[in-house]
Protein backbone atom coordinates (compact mmCIF):
# COMPACT_ATOMS: atom_id res chain seq x y z
CA UNK A 1 0.00 0.00 0.00
CA UNK A 2 1.46 3.22 -0.41
CA UNK A 3 1.43 6.27 1.32
CA UNK A 4 0.89 9.75 1.06
CA UNK A 5 4.27 11.59 2.00
CA UNK A 6 3.06 14.64 2.31
CA UNK A 7 0.47 14.35 4.67
CA UNK A 8 2.62 12.33 7.23
CA UNK A 9 5.28 15.57 6.98
CA UNK A 10 2.04 17.27 8.47
CA UNK A 11 1.84 14.72 11.26
CA UNK A 12 5.06 14.50 12.31
CA UNK A 13 6.46 11.28 10.96
CA UNK A 14 9.95 12.32 9.36
CA UNK A 15 11.35 9.34 8.88
CA UNK A 16 10.09 7.95 6.08
CA UNK A 17 11.17 10.63 3.67
CA UNK A 18 14.32 12.52 6.04
CA UNK A 19 13.47 16.24 4.65
CA UNK A 20 13.31 17.84 7.81
CA UNK A 21 16.59 17.10 10.32
CA UNK A 22 14.35 15.55 12.45
CA UNK A 23 14.45 12.39 11.34
CA UNK A 24 18.06 12.25 12.87
CA UNK A 25 16.28 12.08 16.74
CA UNK A 26 15.06 8.84 15.41
CA UNK A 27 18.21 7.58 13.85
CA UNK A 28 19.58 7.98 17.22
CA UNK A 29 16.62 6.24 18.78
CA UNK A 30 16.63 3.24 16.53
CA UNK A 31 20.27 2.40 16.96
CA UNK A 32 20.28 2.20 20.81
CA UNK A 33 16.86 0.75 20.92
CA UNK A 34 17.78 -1.83 18.04
CA UNK A 35 21.60 -2.26 20.28
CA UNK A 36 19.70 -2.90 23.68
CA UNK A 37 17.66 -5.73 22.14
CA UNK A 38 20.00 -7.27 19.95
CA UNK A 39 22.13 -7.92 23.02
CA UNK A 40 19.31 -8.84 24.92
CA UNK A 41 18.02 -11.34 22.15
CA UNK A 42 14.31 -9.36 22.40
CA UNK A 43 11.90 -8.65 19.43
CA UNK A 44 8.73 -7.00 21.03
CA UNK A 45 8.86 -3.52 22.63
CA UNK A 46 5.98 -1.30 23.62
CA UNK A 47 5.44 2.07 23.58
CA UNK A 48 3.52 3.53 26.18
CA UNK A 49 2.67 7.36 28.31
CA UNK A 50 1.72 8.21 31.37
CA UNK A 51 -1.08 10.36 29.93
CA UNK A 52 -2.62 11.02 26.14
CA UNK A 53 -1.29 13.09 23.18
CA UNK A 54 2.49 12.58 24.63
CA UNK A 55 3.86 11.60 21.73
CA UNK A 56 3.55 7.51 21.39
CA UNK A 57 2.32 7.03 17.83
CA UNK A 58 4.17 9.77 16.80
CA UNK A 59 7.61 7.75 17.75
CA UNK A 60 6.50 4.85 16.96
CA UNK A 61 5.86 5.53 13.56
CA UNK A 62 9.08 7.31 13.22
CA UNK A 63 11.12 4.57 14.98
CA UNK A 64 9.71 2.25 12.81
CA UNK A 65 10.27 3.42 9.71
CA UNK A 66 13.63 4.78 10.76
CA UNK A 67 14.33 0.66 11.51
CA UNK A 68 12.78 -0.47 8.94
CA UNK A 69 15.34 1.51 6.32
CA UNK A 70 17.89 -0.74 7.67
CA UNK A 71 18.16 -3.86 4.92
CA UNK A 72 16.98 -6.90 6.32
CA UNK A 73 15.24 -5.76 8.99
CA UNK A 74 11.69 -6.58 8.71
CA UNK A 75 9.58 -3.93 11.53
CA UNK A 76 6.38 -4.79 12.54
CA UNK A 77 3.86 -1.98 14.24
CA UNK A 78 0.93 -3.13 15.85
CA UNK A 79 -1.81 -0.75 16.73
CA UNK A 80 -2.93 -1.53 20.43
CA UNK A 81 -4.48 1.40 21.48
CA UNK A 82 -7.95 -0.18 21.26
CA UNK A 83 -9.68 2.83 22.54
CA UNK A 84 -8.03 5.46 20.25
CA UNK A 85 -6.43 3.91 17.52
CA UNK A 86 -4.71 6.35 15.63
CA UNK A 87 -1.70 4.58 13.48
CA UNK A 88 -4.11 4.21 10.36
CA UNK A 89 -5.34 8.04 10.75
CA UNK A 90 -2.04 8.99 11.08
CA UNK A 91 -0.77 7.43 8.36
CA UNK A 92 -4.02 7.89 5.87
CA UNK A 93 -4.90 4.56 5.59
CA UNK A 94 -8.40 2.72 5.80
CA UNK A 95 -8.06 -0.64 7.45
CA UNK A 96 -10.53 -3.34 5.72
CA UNK A 97 -10.54 -5.29 9.09
CA UNK A 98 -9.02 -3.99 12.37
CA UNK A 99 -7.00 -6.10 14.73
CA UNK A 100 -9.70 -5.56 17.38
CA UNK A 101 -11.82 -7.44 15.01
CA UNK A 102 -9.96 -10.25 15.13
CA UNK A 103 -9.41 -9.84 18.73
CA UNK A 104 -13.34 -10.29 18.96
CA UNK A 105 -13.31 -13.04 17.11
CA UNK A 106 -15.16 -11.28 14.36
CA UNK A 107 -12.70 -12.19 11.51
CA UNK A 108 -11.05 -15.11 11.33
CA UNK A 109 -7.82 -14.24 9.20
CA UNK A 110 -5.49 -12.27 11.44
CA UNK A 111 -3.79 -11.16 7.76
CA UNK A 112 -6.58 -8.98 6.79
CA UNK A 113 -5.67 -6.74 9.60
CA UNK A 114 -2.11 -5.73 7.95
CA UNK A 115 -0.82 -3.73 5.10
CA UNK A 116 2.48 -3.72 3.63
CA UNK A 117 3.74 0.40 3.48
CA UNK A 118 7.72 -0.18 3.00
CA UNK A 119 9.21 -3.43 1.80
CA UNK A 120 10.16 -4.23 5.45
CA UNK A 121 7.44 -2.31 6.88
CA UNK A 122 4.54 -3.92 8.09
CA UNK A 123 1.30 -2.42 10.17
CA UNK A 124 -1.11 -3.98 12.14
CA UNK A 125 -4.13 -1.48 12.05
CA UNK A 126 -7.26 -0.62 13.93
CA UNK A 127 -10.49 1.83 13.69
CA UNK A 128 -12.83 2.71 16.06
CA UNK A 129 -13.23 2.36 20.02
CA UNK A 130 -13.34 -0.73 21.12
CA UNK A 131 -14.94 -1.30 24.59
CA UNK A 132 -13.48 -3.91 27.03
CA UNK A 133 -10.11 -3.52 25.02
CA UNK A 134 -8.34 -4.39 29.03
CA UNK A 135 -9.87 -7.71 28.60
CA UNK A 136 -9.20 -8.01 24.75
CA UNK A 137 -5.47 -7.36 25.39
CA UNK A 138 -5.06 -10.07 27.74
CA UNK A 139 -7.34 -12.72 25.77
CA UNK A 140 -5.80 -15.96 25.12
CA UNK A 141 -6.54 -14.55 20.82
CA UNK A 142 -4.04 -12.12 21.47
CA UNK A 143 -1.42 -15.21 21.75
CA UNK A 144 -2.79 -16.61 18.49
CA UNK A 145 -1.83 -12.93 16.89
CA UNK A 146 1.62 -13.37 18.33
CA UNK A 147 2.07 -16.26 16.31
CA UNK A 148 0.77 -15.60 13.65
CA UNK A 149 3.13 -12.58 13.82
CA UNK A 150 5.94 -14.74 14.34
CA UNK A 151 5.30 -17.19 11.99
CA UNK A 152 4.12 -15.52 8.66
CA UNK A 153 5.65 -12.22 9.35
CA UNK A 154 8.62 -13.41 10.65
CA UNK A 155 9.86 -9.89 11.91
CA UNK A 156 13.05 -9.26 13.09
CA UNK A 157 11.30 -6.38 15.50
CA UNK A 158 7.85 -6.01 16.55
CA UNK A 159 6.62 -2.73 17.99
CA UNK A 160 3.16 -2.40 19.75
CA UNK A 161 1.75 1.51 19.82
CA UNK A 162 -0.38 1.07 23.61
CA UNK A 163 -2.49 3.70 25.08
CA UNK A 164 -1.82 5.75 27.93
CA UNK A 165 -1.02 4.03 31.54
CA UNK A 166 -3.20 6.35 33.42
CA UNK A 167 -5.93 6.26 31.53
CA UNK A 168 -6.69 2.45 31.64
CA UNK A 169 -5.10 -0.63 32.65
CA UNK A 170 -4.67 -1.79 29.00
CA UNK A 171 -1.02 -1.04 28.80
CA UNK A 172 0.11 -2.35 32.70
CA UNK A 173 -2.36 -5.63 31.80
CA UNK A 174 -0.45 -6.04 28.31
CA UNK A 175 3.44 -5.36 29.12
CA UNK A 176 4.20 -8.76 30.67
CA UNK A 177 3.74 -10.53 27.18
CA UNK A 178 6.41 -8.16 25.45
CA UNK A 179 10.59 -7.88 25.67
CA UNK A 180 10.57 -4.39 27.08
CA UNK A 181 9.12 -0.65 26.48
CA UNK A 182 9.91 3.22 25.95
CA UNK A 183 7.97 5.41 28.35
CA UNK A 184 7.34 8.95 26.26
CA UNK A 185 6.93 11.93 28.18
CA UNK A 186 5.87 15.32 27.20
CA UNK A 187 8.28 18.35 28.49
CA UNK A 188 5.95 20.63 29.68
CA UNK A 189 3.23 18.41 30.28
CA UNK A 190 4.17 15.10 32.11
CA UNK A 191 5.11 15.81 35.90
CA UNK A 192 7.61 14.67 37.68
CA UNK A 193 5.42 12.21 39.38
CA UNK A 194 4.10 10.76 36.54
CA UNK A 195 7.22 9.64 35.17
CA UNK A 196 8.39 8.45 38.39
CA UNK A 197 4.80 6.26 39.29
CA UNK A 198 4.96 4.65 35.34
CA UNK A 199 8.62 4.10 36.00
CA UNK A 200 8.18 2.34 38.59
CA UNK A 201 5.13 0.39 37.94
CA UNK A 202 6.99 -0.59 34.58
CA UNK A 203 10.20 -1.45 36.57
CA UNK A 204 8.55 -3.79 38.62
CA UNK A 205 7.57 -5.76 35.69
CA UNK A 206 11.28 -5.55 34.65
CA UNK A 207 10.20 -4.18 30.91
CA UNK A 208 11.84 -0.42 31.17
CA UNK A 209 14.02 -0.03 28.29
CA UNK A 210 14.16 3.61 28.51
CA UNK A 211 12.27 6.75 28.66
CA UNK A 212 11.71 9.31 25.68
CA UNK A 213 11.62 12.90 26.03
CA UNK A 214 9.39 14.59 23.61
CA UNK A 215 8.35 18.15 22.50
CA UNK A 216 11.40 19.82 23.84
CA UNK A 217 11.90 23.08 22.51
CA UNK A 218 15.57 23.07 22.53
CA UNK A 219 16.62 20.90 19.95
CA UNK A 220 19.14 22.08 17.65
CA UNK A 221 18.27 21.48 14.28
CA UNK A 222 21.49 22.86 13.16
CA UNK A 223 23.72 20.03 14.15
CA UNK A 224 22.13 17.98 11.29
CA UNK A 225 24.34 20.36 8.81
CA UNK A 226 27.29 19.19 11.09
N1 LIG B 1 7.70 16.72 19.32
C1 LIG B 1 6.49 17.21 19.04
N2 LIG B 1 6.32 18.53 18.85
C2 LIG B 1 5.11 19.04 18.57
N3 LIG B 1 3.99 18.31 18.46
C3 LIG B 1 4.09 16.99 18.64
C4 LIG B 1 5.35 16.37 18.94
N4 LIG B 1 5.12 15.03 19.08
C5 LIG B 1 3.81 14.84 18.86
N5 LIG B 1 3.18 16.00 18.59
C6 LIG B 1 1.76 16.18 18.30
O1 LIG B 1 1.03 15.90 19.48
C7 LIG B 1 -0.18 15.23 19.14
C8 LIG B 1 -0.22 13.88 19.87
O2 LIG B 1 0.78 13.03 19.27
P1 LIG B 1 0.52 11.47 19.17
O3 LIG B 1 -0.81 11.20 18.55
O4 LIG B 1 1.71 10.86 18.60
O5 LIG B 1 0.43 11.17 20.74
P2 LIG B 1 -0.12 9.88 21.46
O6 LIG B 1 0.64 9.78 22.73
O7 LIG B 1 -0.08 8.72 20.55
O8 LIG B 1 -1.62 10.31 21.75
P3 LIG B 1 -2.82 9.35 22.21
O9 LIG B 1 -2.64 9.17 23.68
O10 LIG B 1 -4.05 10.14 21.85
O11 LIG B 1 -2.70 8.06 21.45
C9 LIG B 1 -0.21 15.09 17.64
O12 LIG B 1 -0.93 16.16 17.10
C10 LIG B 1 1.26 15.19 17.26
O13 LIG B 1 1.47 15.67 15.94
MG1 LIG C 1 -1.54 7.37 19.90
Amino acid sequence: MEIDERHLEQRRIVSKSMDDPNHIAFNLLRTRVRQAMSDNKWKSIAITSPTPGCGKTMVTLNLAFSLSRNPGLKTVVVDLDLRRPSIAPTLKIEPDRSIAQYLLERSDEARDCFVQVDPNLILGLNSGHTPASSELLQAPRMLELFDYIDRELSPEIVLFDLPPMKSSDDALGFLPRVDTSLLVVASGTTTTAEVDECELQISELDKLLGIVLNKCEDAQAEDYYY
